[in-house]
């Protein structure tokens, strides 16, 4: 959850460190710190934004070509300037950036105080200053092995020491570390956003591993000390996709990007002529693919939301029974799965600890795992049998939105794909999604001035039947995590069971009635709705019959571009976001960085 970057090479660290964190910070951002090797260790961190760290390292004049940075999402011990990363030992001569938690840390640090450390921070990650310290024989990489044999949880550790300074240590266990490797020069990575201003080469570390970075190379050694062999690979993506641009907010723009984003998801998959799918490309045959009885579905937050629409979609053409859960139930549930089963993991960043949790306990039981994905390289893209990559590029604002939307394209996908019969024209509706998309983002106008008018809301209710109900829970999550509006996703024949009771003059519900079948039964609930005094603001086609039948029971109303019904879910899913944007706009809060959370949530 937290960022690190580190550096190696031959131009000065400050500026590269700081570029990465200033990139990173959307993956934690309480506070934030870095490390500069000189002939000796100059640390300077903070409470507070990267900004904040700028400012104060502005006036340290900090020089050297070797260095780490971290951006911290706060677990063990409060945000503060002294619990911020780097950590050091008791001379001063070690610096350690830590992504995971470190299960062991109190036995450890116990063990350390009663031989003289003395500790600085209340986090778990002080204990690997000291314990490199102890382990010191003159090599940083061989003390990182030792320390690294004592600790138990997860790490992504990256090191440096005085004694050697044009080097770096870096250990990985169930958190993500990536090298990239430039002209003399290497740049390492929480993830690949900090490497990519410098190169597009990268090295991805497995778990167990403890890499040394030097001038002269890499080394990587796995968990039994050997020495592994490895070429770097080419990443797709560029710097320049993870910039904001014009907008005001990454959220924004990666809400404009979607038509581009689905296209590219698209591409090479669906025959235009025939309608047919190809998922080849994920390693996955017709036959194979048609070979399971059951899906299970894991994923969480935004992921789990994509994970309902697929159900209903891999139930409705494939007519096989789906399970969803979300992640961190699976994994300490007693999960029905076996070889007849296909797994499929949902995850944007491919690190989230719960999913890669319940993908490894789905293996477990035989169960093979498709992996949705949207960052090559991830832990998920790896674990994973089969992989189908989402093409959204780099998603930084913390509110997922483009992956989200590229998730439910490959769940249409996949359905099709595992659908007996042949369904063309399934497959060419879904080309002329990136089209209707951008008609959809048109709404903005609209969008805008309603978010104004809830603004000032405190609690909202989105409601709506099959796969209406799963749009309103994405819709509902994505207003409480940026503007903290409180927001519950009902089904609407649900309401009447006991939430109905809330429903006060006044009090706002989204209603989305975009498919005809189950229009009338959710006009029916608005009205519910209406005669307690409640406000209903209806999304609905842009299409004289459902104009008419939902005005009847609305204040207000979203008209989605008129479009083939099957897309009409998806595209509701875009002022939804847009909503939530501006209400949270509207009341000042940080649309990109909203409090308490972090982009990528790799502890459990
Ligand atoms: C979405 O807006 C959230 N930030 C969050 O729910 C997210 O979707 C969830 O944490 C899963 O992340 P993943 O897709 O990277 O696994």
């Amino acid at each position: 959850m937290c960022g690190i970057v580190g550096y190696v090479g031959n131009r000065p660290a400050l500026p590269i460190l700081l570029e990465g964190l200033r990139r990173l910070e959307y993956r934690g951002y309480d506070s934030a710190g870095v490390a500069v090797v000189n002939h000796r260790l100059q640390v300077v961190k903070s409470q507070g934004r990267v900004e904040q760290l700028e400012r104060l390292v502005a006036s340290q004049g900090l020089e050297g070509r070797s260095g780490i940075g971290h951006t911290r999402w706060a677990t063990h011990g409060a945000p503060s300037d002294h619990n911020a990363h780097p950590h050091t030992d008791c001379s001063g001569r070690f610096a350690v950036v830590h992504n995971g938690i470190l299960d062991n840390f109190a036995e450890l640090r116990k063990e350390l105080e009663a031989r003289g450390h003395r500790f600085r921070s209340d986090t778990d990650t002080e204990v690997v200053a000291h314990l490199l310290e102890e382990a010191w024989r003159g090599d940083l990489a061989a003390a990182l092995r030792e320390v690294t044999r004592r600790l138990r949880g997860s790490w992504a550790l990256a090191c440096v020491c005085t004694d050697q300074p044009d080097t770096l240590a870096l250990a990985r266990q169930d958190s993500p570390l990536v090298i990239g490797v430039g002209d003399g020069q290497y740049v390492a990575g929480s993830d690949v956003t900090p490497v990519l201003a410098t190169t597009r080469r990268v090295l991805y570390l497995d778990n167990g591993e403890v890499a040394r970075i030097d001038l002269r190379g890499v080394t990587i050694w796995d968990a039994r000390g050997e020495v592994v062999g490895r070429s770097p690979v080419e990443v797709a993506w560029d710097a320049s996709a993870a910039e904001k641009g014009s907008f005001d907010h990454f959220m924004m723009k990666e809400i404009y990007e979607q038509p581009q984003a689905v296209r590219q998801t698209l591409a090479g998959r669906v025959d235009p002529a025939a309608g047919s799918v190809d998922l080849s490309g994920a390693g996955l045959s017709p036959d194979r693919l048609r070979s399971f009885e059951r899906i299970q579905i894991v994923a969480c937050g935004t992921a789990w939301h994509a994970g309902l629409v697929g159900r209903r979609l891999i139930e409705a053409w494939a007519r096989l029974p789906v399970q969803v859960d979300v992640a961190s139930e699976f994994r300490y549930g007693e999960p029905l799965v076996d070889g007849r089963t296909l797994t499929v993991a949902i995850s944007q960043s491919g690190e989230t600890a719960d999913t890669l949790a319940a993908v490894r306990e789905a293996r477990r039981l035989g169960s093979p795992v498709l992996g949705i994905v949207n960052v090559e390289g991830s832990s998920l893209a790896r674990e994973a049998d089969w992989v189908l990559t989402t093409k959204a590029g780099p998603e930084v604002a913390v509110p997922s939105t483009k992956a989200y939307l590229t998730q439910v394209v490959a769940l249409h996908l996949l359905a099709l794909a595992l659908s007996r019969v042949e369904r063309p024209e399934e497959g060419r509706m879904l080309l002329q999604l990136p089209q209707r998309i951008e008609q959809t983002l048109a709404m903005e106008p609209r969008v805008r001035e309603l978010a104004r008018q809830l603004a000032g809301q405190s609690h909202l209710f989105y409601i709506g039947r099959g796969l209406d109900y799963a749009v309103a829970m994405e819709g509902a999550l994505k207003l409480k995590e940026i503007s903290y509006i409180h927001a519950e996703a009902y089904a609407a024949g649900e309401l009447k069971h006991g939430t109905l009771a809330l429903i006060e003059p006044g009090r706002t519900v989204v209603a989305l009635a975009t498919q005809e079948a189950l229009r009338t039964k959710t006009v029916g609930n608005m009205v519910e709705v209406k005669a307690r005094g409640g406000r209903v603001v209806a999304v609905t086609p842009d299409r004289p019959d459902a104009r008419k039948e939902v005005e009847v029971a609305a204040d207000a109303l979203l008209a989605l571009p008129d479009a083939p019904e099957g897309l009409l879910p998806v595209l509701a899913a875009v002022p939804l976001q847009m909503l939530a944007y501006f209400a949270a706009v509207e009341r000042g809060c940080d649309v990109d960085r909203p409090r308490n959370l972090a982009k990528s949530v790799t502890v459990e």
